[in-house]
């Protein structure tokens, strides 16, 4: 799809002011890990070192998305300096590895925007070596009673042993990648069994999805749903929405069963048909009018599903996913984007959960996400997934 001549500027006016923002800011925060800004300030999670059974350090599951805005730089721009910087967090995540007890179902957010962009990019040995190895790790964690991968690990009062939870549908890419590249079909056959099972309990008939589906871990059954980082059980948390957009159009990239392009069809329909009017979209599609939480990362994530799923489509069909992606970004350029030095981050209104402490506030995924779709509707992104 071809832009339009006033959108075509709007593109190289948000392109130009983030691609001179990470000029500086890649520089200030070369050494750091960034999850969040805190008083404007990138914080670092390769502080401190790994942490628990949920990983809240250098195991959080969002540290891989520094190094891949860095990546997305260094295949935009060509600067060396951006690969360097990549390497520098990618080589503080090896650290995870020796400390495998806080490892979880997000390796693939975590090695894919590092090790596989490394590798991909510039043919580095080490980092195939990584994220082979992460990506052994993910396919570890699938139960073949429920066909599921499992998500997180127990904590003190919880036994999430048969719990699976849709985000993990955007971390087999990693799965799809190890089979591609050792020929072993056992990654992407696991992915497969995974997206089947998502496909089959997670979404509902109208297109929404559960964010958190509990397996009986011995024989598979479905015990119960959670509404997880969304409202409340049987609501519609966003950013969920969008894990299963997009990451049902990246497993059909990756294996054409056509069932996974018409399920993100179904979930792509019922997004755009719950649009808010400002174009900006709340933390649950069926959160109460009060408190009303926005988050910029579900927008940013759907953007890019939109714009791959266009790509896929018939004329029509494809004019309505490419113009919904665009009326997304048009809405957090216009009102949610820091381009200033007051801030490390770029977007402003994101929210990690509907019940969180903090809202409105910078996450790093969400910069990953909008830069990744600026430079897909310039024609120029590294396809990360
Ligand atoms: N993978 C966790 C989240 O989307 O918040």
């Amino acid at each position: 799809m071809e832009l339009n001549g006033k959108d075509r500027v709007w593109l190289e006016e948000s392109l130009e002011k983030f691609l001179i923002k990470m000029e500086w800011v890649s520089e200030k925060s070369k050494n750091k890990i960034p999850s969040t800004t805190v008083n404007g300030e990138h914080d670092d999670k390769s502080i401190g070192g790994v942490s628990g059974a949920f990983g809240d350090g250098l195991n959080w599951w969002t540290n891989g998305f520094w190094g891949g805005m860095l990546w997305q730089m260094y295949h935009e721009t060509g600067k060396e300096r951006y690969a360097e910087i990549a390497g520098i967090s990618e080589k503080k995540l090896d650290q995870c590895f020796m400390d495998y007890y806080g490892l979880h179902h997000d390796v693939g957010f975590m090695w894919l925007p590092t090790a596989v962009a490394d590798y991909r990019l510039t043919g580095n040995g080490e980092s195939k070596k990584r994220a082979l190895h992460a990506a052994n790790l993910l396919a570890g964690r699938f139960n073949p009673s429920g066909r599921f991968i499992r998500a997180w690990n127990d904590g003190a009062d919880k036994d999430t042993r048969g719990w699976a939870i849709i985000d993990t549908l955007f971390n087999i890419p990693l799965l799809y990648w190890a089979s591609e590249e050792t020929d072993d079909p056992r990654y992407r056959q696991i992915a497969m069994l995974h997206a089947d099972t998502v496909m089959d309990i997670f979404i509902r008939p109208d297109g929404s999805s559960n964010h958190i589906v509990e397996f009986n871990p011995e024989n598979g059954d479905v015990v119960k749903t959670y509404g997880g980082q969304g409202y409340a059980d049987g609501s519609s948390w966003t950013r969920g929405q969008t894990w299963a957009l997009y990451g049902f159009v990246i497993s059909y990239r990756h294996t054409r069963k056509k069932e996974y392009l018409d399920i993100a069809k179904r979930v792509a329909n019922y997004f755009i048909a719950n649009i808010p009017k400002d174009g900006l979209i709340p933390v649950d599609f069926r959160q109460p009018k009060e408190p009303y939480w926005m988050d910029d990362t579900a927008a940013a994530i759907a953007a890019g599903g939109l714009i791959e799923l266009s790509k896929e489509e018939e004329e029509w069909d494809r004019e309505v996913y490419f113009n919904a992606a665009i009326r997304l970004l048009k809405a957090l350029t216009d009102h949610h984007c820091d381009f200033t030095k007051n801030s490390d981050g770029v977007l402003t209104h994101c929210s990690g959960a509907y019940h969180a402490t903090e809202h409105h506030v910078n996450l790093i995924y969400a910069d990953y996400f909008l830069l990744e779709a600026l430079l897909k509707l310039k024609g120029n992104d590294y396809f990360m997934w």
